[in-house]
């Protein structure tokens, strides 16, 4: 369960199965966004050649989940609307601290966490729905999102001390425990 410290509540998947069109709107909104923290990593950091290299393969990566997330959207007849907003992430942002170098770091293992619990909810997806298409997708895309968290804790343990990232990490899946607990089981990504 990569570094996660709860599983999801049942009722969640419950909730998505009812609401399918509304979660797969709002996964191509997480997947655009994910390639937003990218860039917006990039763009914050320009100095750091080994984020900026990992980051434009991150990016690309997140903009072609978008895209099949749309044609999803587009052979089911569905189409994309207004992006509802992700609280589940600004909760986690807001966890990041204000000087350099933590926030680098809390920037980082945030994005890390939640590539993690992304990688959750489609592996449940994958599990719990009959379409076969999707079914398929979902679980090639459950890997690489894992394989995203694997790339945010290699670049913050090459910034940082490893030990560093370990307690930092620590106490930001215990937040995020708490935080994924608590949430109304909406039918969203991270609902
Ligand atoms: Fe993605
Ligand atoms: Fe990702």
């Amino acid at each position: 369960m990569l570094c996660l410290k709860c599983v999801t509540n049942s009722e969640w998947i419950n909730s998505a199965k009812k609401n399918l069109t509304e979660v797969i709107i709002d996964h191509a909104h997480c997947e655009k966004k994910a390639a937003l923290t990218g860039m917006n990593l990039m763009n914050t950091y320009p100095e750091k050649t080994d984020l900026g290299l990992e980051m434009a393969d991150l990016v690309e990566e997140e903009i072609g989940h978008f895209r099949s997330v749309l044609k999803i959207l587009q052979r089911r007849g569905e189409t994309l609307t207004r992006d509802k907003g992700d609280d589940y992430a600004k909760e986690l942002f807001k966890q990041l601290r204000k000087n350099k170098p933590e926030r680098f770091l809390d920037h980082l293992l945030t994005a890390g966490i939640i590539e993690a619990r992304s990688c959750e909810r489609l592996q449940i997806l994958a599990e719990n729905i009959e379409d076969e298409e999707l079914k398929r997708f979902y679980t090639t895309l459950a890997k690489s999102e894992a394989g995203h968290y694997v790339t945010f804790i290699k670049i913050a343990k090459e910034y940082f001390d490893e030990t560093v990232v370990k307690q930092r990490l620590e106490e930001l899946t215990n937040f995020e425990a708490e935080l994924v607990k608590n949430l109304p089981n909406k039918p969203s990504m991270h609902g």
